[in-house]
C-alpha cells in the first residue's frame, strides 16, 4: 500500500528514511525534532552542523545514525501566520523536496510526521490535507511506500460534520444488525441446543424435503459432467477486475495507483486468475474503479466476501460508496477516525 497512515512514534518506524520537522538552523529543537536527535545520538547533530541550515519549504538529508533508518530528511515547514503568507505553498514544497530527496537516494519507504502541525501551529486538519494531497500526487508518478506517522489522535480528525454524519449512518445500521430481541436470543439458544444434541431443526422443511427427494436428473442446460460444470465457472475476481479496468478505459497503473495498491501485488493478481485478495484490497479496487454499489457487491462476491452491517468498517465504506464519494484517502481518514483498519 503506497500511502499508509499509522499512529506511532516516528523514531520507532522502520523505513529507508524518516523525515524530521526541523527549523532553518537544522540544529535540533523540540517536538519530533527533539525526539529524532535524542534517538539518533550526537552523530546526527555533528552532521547537521556541516549543512549550513536550510530555507523554509526545503529539505536536506543526513545519515540515520542510531535510528532504524538509513537516512533522516530534515524538512523545514512554515510557521503558521494566518495562512496569507504563502504557508500552504511552502508546506507543499517541503513535502515535495523531501520526497525528491528520498527518490534520489533510492528510498523505497519513507516515513513523515505531520510537518508544521505542532510547534509551528499549522491547523492540523489543513496540514493533514496538504500532506495527503502532496504525497498522493507524488505517488501517482513514483513507486514508493510513504508512511504518514500520526503521533496523537487529535491530529487526525475528520470534520465534525462528517464525523457526526458517519456516526449516525453507523448507528442506524449497526444497531439493526446487532438488535438482540428476546425472540432472537431464544432462537439462537434453541439452535445451539439442537446442534449440541444433533437433533434436526423442526422447521427445517427445506432440508427435510431435500433429504427425502430422490436424485433428480439434470435439467436442460445443467452441466452433464464435472468437467463441463468446471468449465462453466463464473468469471473470477481478477477477470472481473481486468474487464472493468478495460471498460473504464483506464491503464493498469492508473487503476492500482488510484487504489493505493502496490505494483507487485497488482502483478500477482493479474497473473493468477484464481488470486484470492483480501476484502480491503477488493474494496480499494472497487473504489478506484468507481463501481456503483451493486457492482461493488458483485466484485466482493467473486472474492468470497460481502458487505456486512455487523462491521463498522463495512458500514463506513458503504457510506462513501452510496454517496458516490470514491476518494480513497478521505475514506481512509474516516476509517482512521473510527479506529478501523484502512483500505488496501
Ligand atoms: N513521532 C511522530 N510525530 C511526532 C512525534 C514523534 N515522536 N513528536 C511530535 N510529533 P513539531 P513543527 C508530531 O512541533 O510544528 C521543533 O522545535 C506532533 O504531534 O515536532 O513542524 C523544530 O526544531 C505534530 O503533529 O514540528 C522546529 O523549531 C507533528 O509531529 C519546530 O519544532 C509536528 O510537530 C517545528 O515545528
Amino acid at each position: 500500500m503506497p500511502l499508509q497512515i499509522i499512529r506511532n512514534d516516528i523514531t520507532k518506524v522502520r523505513a529507508d528514511a524518516i523525515v524530521n520537522a526541523a527549523n532553518e538552523s537544522l540544529l535540533g529543537g523540540g517536538g519530533v525534532d527533539g525526539c529524532i536527535h535524542r534517538a539518533a545520538g550526537p552523530g546526527l547533530l555533528a552532521e547537521c552542523r556541516t549543512l549550513g541550515g536550510c530555507p523554509t519549504g526545503s529539505a536536506k538529508i543526513t545519515g540515520g545514525y542510531n535510528l532504524p533508518c538509513r537516512y533522516v530528511i530534515h524538512a523545514v515547514g512554515p510557521q503558521w501566520q494566518g495562512g496569507g503568507r504563502g504557508e500552504r505553498e511552502q508546506l507543499i514544497s517541503c513535502y515535495q523536496t523531501a520526497l525528491e530527496l528520498a527518490r534520489e537516494h533510492s528510498c523505497e519507504t519513507v516515513a513523515f510526521p505531520l510537518i508544521s502541525a505542532g510547534i509551528y501551529g499549522y491547523p492540523r486538519e489543513q496540514a493533514l490535507q496538504v500532506a495527503v494531497d502532496t504525497i498522493s500526487a507524488f505517488l501517482q508518478q513514483n513507486d514508493m511506500t510513504v508512511i504518514l506517522v500520526i503521533f496523537d489522535r487529535d491530529s487526525y480528525r475528520i470534520s465534525e460534520a462528517l464525523f457526526a454524519d458517519i456516526t449516525a449512518y453507523i448507528d442506524d445500521r449497526y444497531v439493526d444488525a446487532h438488535a438482540d430481541s428476546a425472540a432472537e436470543r431464544r432462537r439462537r439458544w434453541l439452535l445451539s441446543r439442537r446442534k449440541a444434541s444433533d437433533v434436526p431443526e423442526e422447521d427445517s422443511l427445506f432440508e427435510a424435503n431435500a433429504a427425502a427427494a430422490p436424485f433428480c436428473a439434470p435439467a436442460p442446460g445443467d452441466p452433464a459432467s464435472l468437467d463441463e460444470a468446471l468449465s462453466q465457472i463464473d468469471e473470477s475476481f481478477s477477470e472481473m477486475l481486468l474487464r472493468k479496468i478495460d471498460e473504464k478505459g483506464m491503464t493498469d497503473a492508473q487503476c492500482y495507483k488510484k487504489a493505493n495498491i502496490d505494483r507487485k501485488l497488482f502483478s500477482k493478481i493479474r497473473s493468477d486468475r484464481q488470486y484470492r485478495p483480501s476484502k480491503p484490497t477488493v474494496l480499494a479496487f472497487a473504489i478506484a474503479l468507481e463501481l456503483p454499489p451493486a457492482e461493488t457487491r458483485e466484485m466482493l462476491m467473486k472474492a468470497g466476501f460481502a458487505l456486512s452491517h455487523s462491521s463498522k468498517f463495512d458500514i463506513i465504506v458503504e457510506y462513501f460508496i452510496e454517496r458516490g464519494n470514491y476518494n480513497i484517502f478521505e475514506i481512509n481518514e474516516a476509517l482512521f477516525a473510527f479506529d478501523q483498519s484502512l483500505l488496501a
